[in-house]
């Protein structure tokens, strides 16, 4: 008999095609909405579930679950997971890292410059019948040549960040947990610095940290007050990482120049004040959003899948394991 497996959100129908010839998919390709309740009962009796960011999957759940194996996220950002959790279960936690880093860095680079550069704010003014002239000062933005990037993160996508910069010729500063070897700040150009450094000395911030408690709220109040007044921030990593009622706040008051930010604490949910202040670009998290990276996301899920249950050619270690220890507890 076939180990069942759910598939929280609709997919390529090529995933659930490849993952039926392993398993007994219960997949939810009409897309219905699966509240937690609704989630731990379609759970019941699965061997594994291939998951989505915004799947809440914590202790509790996993209590409830004795025969559950395997939970792969389709993202590279694994915080709706309960690894340790999962791990004390015995349960293998994947996620897609890699396969998405260079379309992410491409939209960070486009959020980015349709911030400093006003592009929808200038789209919004045309469409509203405001373009009747040229005037010097019409929709003036700041510029990215020449200007300094600080980076809050400097993992695979912040480091892809780093080096679309050499092009626009930035001088790149960076802030992580740990600092990167010396060869590899050499290839990209970049130097370490304090947060407190990043902050006052960036042109254009970009967040690419992962997210948890120690980094929630990281750009708050406090640390808006650091930023240059003519300076950008731009959010690709996690909503929560950025205080929005504090955010919304300091662009109203041009205490920065404009935000761009394309997750948010609480999403879908967005914070009413950052719908009504115009310097801030607005996306749906859609960073990763190109059909090609998509299907790459999907089908390294499902490799994860199957391999963590020990189907098919891709018995073993699956490809990207979030908690090794389980692995190497089952060998
Ligand atoms: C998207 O946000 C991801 O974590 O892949």
């Amino acid at each position: 008999m076939k180990p069942s497996i759910l598939v929280t959100r609709a997919i390529f129908p090529e995933v659930i095609e490849r993952l039926a010839q392993y398993f007994d998919v219960d997949d939810n390709q009409q897309d219905a909405v699966l509240d937690a309740a609704a989630l731990k009962a379609r759970l019941a009796g699965k061997a594994g579930v291939l998951a989505n960011a915004a799947d809440r999957i914590d202790a509790d759940l996993v209590s409830v679950l004795p025969g559950l194996r395997a939970v792969c996220n389709m993202a590279v950002g694994y915080n709706n997971l309960d690894v340790p959790a999962l791990t004390a279960a015995g349960i293998v936690a994947t996620n897609t890292p890699d396969v998405l880093t260079e379309t992410t860095a491409d939209f960070g680079w486009a959020l980015l410059m349709a911030t400093a550069r006003r592009v929808t704010e200038a789209e919004h003014y045309l469409r509203a019948g405001k373009w009747q002239r040229w005037s010097y000062d019409m929709l003036v933005g700041v510029d990215l040549y020449g200007s300094t990037l600080g980076i809050l993160g400097m993992g695979r996508i912040g480091q892809a960040l780093a080096r679309r910069a050499a092009g626009f010729g930035m001088t790149v500063l960076y802030h992580n947990r740990s600092q990167l070897p010396e060869a590899t700040e050499r290839s990209l150009n970049a130097r370490y610095v304090s947060k407190a450094e990043l902050l006052e000395q960036s042109d254009h911030l970009l967040l690419v940290l992962p997210y948890g408690p120690e980094s929630h709220h990281a750009i708050g109040a406090t640390e808006l007050s650091q930023m240059k007044s003519t300076a950008t921030l731009v959010n690709l990593a996690r909503g929560g990482i950025v205080d929005d009622a504090a955010l919304a706040k300091a662009l109203r008051e041009k205490r920065i120049f404009a935000a761009g930010l394309d997750v948010f604490e609480g999403e879908p949910r967005v914070h009413p004040d950052l719908l009504t202040v115009p310097n801030v670009v607005l996306t749906p998290h859609i960073a990763s959003a190109s059909e090609k990276t998509r299907k790459a996301m999907a089908m390294l899920a499902a490799d994860n899948l199957i391999a963590a249950l020990d189907a098919g050619p891709q018995a073993g270690q699956p490809p990207s394991v979030i908690n090794l220890e389980v692995m190497s507890r089952r060998r």
